[in-house]
């Protein structure tokens, strides 16, 4: 079984671009994501692929739409055979729960799904324009409850929520952390970042890498690395 906590985020423009980042690591070493940018270019076929060479693939296309729409997209995920998908929290509980209940139902092995709350990209004043008079954090923490009320698996928060949601949340509830970066290593545009350690040190399952790994001059050295800090 696949014990490492790393997901690599595949977020190249082309296929084959990730597929030569892949073809230098080892599905036992971590796991892959991939976005709308690269799933939006290449399909399904990709996602296949990379399942077929034994990385369990993180489909991160965070569904939001109507409960009916985004439980036939989960089932259709759940059909790719991939590991985890996610969905935004603020479709609220029905759409959650139509979700779960679709995966639960799909044959195969049930994908995680995984809730995302507020994008770590909005502040205060962005909530307040879309008519939301609240705390970020506050906003996090209720969308994280909501989302555990409603089966979901777990959130994706940023390192410095994971302590709190960890605390509120319980063991039992995964906690999924970009912003992620081993010490020394370049922020790029992440402001607010956590070395592997730290993150899951303050409760992360697992850590969402790009740049740090996907840009090394040795992609698959920079990935034992942090492995190894981890373990
Ligand atoms: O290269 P880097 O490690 O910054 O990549 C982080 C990955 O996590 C990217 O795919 C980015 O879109 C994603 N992400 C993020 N912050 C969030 C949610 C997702 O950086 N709040």
């Amino acid at each position: 079984m696949n014990m490492t906590r790393v997901i690599v985020a595949l977020d190249f423009s082309n296929g084959q671009q990730a597929l030569e980042l892949v073809g230098k690591l080892q599905p036992g070493s971590c796991r892959l994501k991939i976005g709308k940018e690269l799933f939006t270019r290449e399909g399904p076929a990709l996602v296949r692929f990379l399942g077929g060479q034994g990385y369990d693939v993180f489909l991160d296309l965070k569904y939001h739409d109507i409960p009916n729409t985004v439980a036939h997209a989960c089932a259709a995920a759940a059909a790719l055979d991939v590991w985890m998908i996610n969905v935004h929290t603020s479709g609220g509980g029905r759409m959650m729960r139509a979700a779960r209940e679709a995966l639960d139902g799909a044959e195969g092995r049930r994908p995680l799904l995984i809730g995302v709350t507020v994008l770590t990209s909005m502040n205060r004043d962005d909530l307040a324009e879309v008519g939301l008079d609240t705390d970020p954090e506050e906003q996090v923490l209720r969308l994280a409850r909501l989302a555990q009320a409603s089966g979901l698996d777990g959130v994706v928060c940023s390192p410095r929520e994971a302590s709190r949601l960890r605390a509120e949340l319980g063991s039992d509830f995964l906690l999924v952390t970009p912003g992620v970066r081993p010490r020394g290593a370049s922020k790029d545009d992440q402001s607010r970042v956590a070395t592997p350690v730290d993150a899951v040190r303050d409760g992360a399952d697992y850590l969402v890498i790009g740049r740090p790994i996907t840009q090394a001059p040795d992609p698959a050295a920079a990935l034992e690395q942090i492995n190894r800090d981890l373990s």
